[in-house]
């Protein structure tokens, strides 16, 4: 590790250390070395070989729902084959360490709970959830419908059955990005780890972290667009960036 991120990892460490409230704000980087593909990354990420319109949208799920079935069925099941890495645990410990620690994430894989933490705020969703497009009603998946080359019918309307994630150009959950809304103006410390930033309302709740006072932490294997304002940068992989400054934190602080 070089000597510029290992001094990063230092400031990191002492700023967590006095922190009492902490908010973390994740996306697909964090999941990338547990073998789930982020969305924008040259060459590997998603949207770089599929259309995100035509696979993350309502218009796209009315064209071709079996197209955009298909594609979360084979992401359900790179989800469910990966296991937490050390980024998702360090995140999982490090509520131990400070009064209170809010878990927000951009991610629809369920990694962080598999790690240990609690009370995740899933801003864009589960990708294991599913419910009727038509009329909401929560639908519990059989293991024939992995296969199927259309979505399940919903029991009460016939509608199409869609994962629940949030798709391009539907509202968040309101009570969900309350809460994620109000950590960021209440923090001490806002970490950011794997995200591009490129993504609203997320990618603005650093920045409301910052103007109420809070030191912005960005992890990312290259700049992103929050590192040009973090107040401290990691330039890392979330897998080892994370646990360094979990085991630099002092071991009596929170
Ligand atoms: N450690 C840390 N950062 C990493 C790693 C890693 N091992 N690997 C990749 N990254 C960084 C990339 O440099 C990039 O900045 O993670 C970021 C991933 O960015 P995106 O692919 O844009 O993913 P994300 O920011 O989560 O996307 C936001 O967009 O497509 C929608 O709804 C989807 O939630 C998603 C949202």
């Amino acid at each position: 590790m070089n000597e510029v991120l290992q001094h990063a990892i230092a400031q990191a460490a002492a700023v967590l250390a006095g922190a009492s409230r902490v908010a973390v704000l994740t996306g697909a980087g964090v999941s990338a070395e547990s073998g789930v593909a982020t969305f924008r990354d040259a060459q590997t990420g998603l949207w770089s070989h599929f259309d995100a319109q035509q696979l993350a949208s309502q218009a796209g799920f009315s064209a071709d729902p079996g197209l955009v079935w298909g594609w979360y069925m084979h992401r359900l099941a790179m989800v469910e084959a990966a296991q937490p890495n050390p980024g998702h645990r360090a995140l999982a410990a490090l509520a131990g360490h400070v009064q209170t620690l809010t878990l927000i994430t951009q991610n629809v894989d369920d990694l962080h709970e598999r790690a240990g933490s609690q009370r995740v705020l899933h801003l864009h969703g589960h990708i294991g959830r599913f419910h009727c497009n038509e009329c909401g009603a929560s639908y519990y998946l059989r293991p024939e419908d992995r296969q199927a080359s259309l979505p399940p019918v919903c029991h009460l309307c016939n509608g199409y059955v869609r994962p629940g994630v949030v798709w391009f150009g539907e509202m968040l959950p309101d009570r969900i990005l309350d809460e994620a809304w109000q950590a960021a103006e209440r923090c001490d410390v806002f970490l950011v780890a794997g995200t591009s930033g490129v993504v609203y309302p997320a990618a603005q709740l650093p920045v409301v972290a910052q103007r109420h006072g809070a030191c912005v932490i960005d992890v990312n294997t290259e700049p992103s667009l929050q590192s040009e304002y973090a107040d401290i940068v990691l330039l890392g992989p979330s897998g080892e960036t994370l646990p360094a400054v979990l085991a630099a934190l002092p071991a009596q602080s929170g």
